[in-house]
């Protein structure tokens, strides 16, 4: 019985933990996500690689005016839209790490 017992707790807390490291890779990485699609222009620390790029560290405008630009770009500036490369949970991770980077 108490055998029996002990197996099944082993066997839920496998249940368990292999659950959690699933949702943990699914977790989104902004830091990498920024590195890969935005450090390119904005550099990794948001001191701007290229010309017309904004200083993400010196940046006032608010969370809701970010998302939109990742979304819509600033194509005449030359900022790409991501509108249909990221996800919206991708574009609103990376809006909260662009304001993390704010000195
Ligand atoms: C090809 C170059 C390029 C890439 C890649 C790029 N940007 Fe930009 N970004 C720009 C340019 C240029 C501007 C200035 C746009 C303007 O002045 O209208 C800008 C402006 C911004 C602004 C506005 C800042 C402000 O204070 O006005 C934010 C926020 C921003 N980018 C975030 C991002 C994020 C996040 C990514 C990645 C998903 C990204 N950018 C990728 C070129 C780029």
């Amino acid at each position: 019985m108490l055998l029996r017992f002990s197996l099944i707790l082993c066997f839920l807390s496998f249940l368990f933990f292999s659950c959690q490291n699933k949702s943990a890779s699914k977790e989104i990485n902004s830091k990498h996500l920024y590195d890969k699609e935005c450090s390119i222009c904005h550099g990794t620390e948001g001191i701007p690689s290229i010309k017309n790029a904004k200083n993400l560290q010196k940046s006032t405008i608010t969370e809701s005016e970010i998302k939109q630009i990742i979304l819509k770009g600033s194509l005449q500036m030359g900022m790409p839209s991501f509108e249909n490369r990221l996800k919206i949970s991708e574009v609103d991770s990376l809006v909260a790490y662009v304001k993390s980077l704010r000195k």
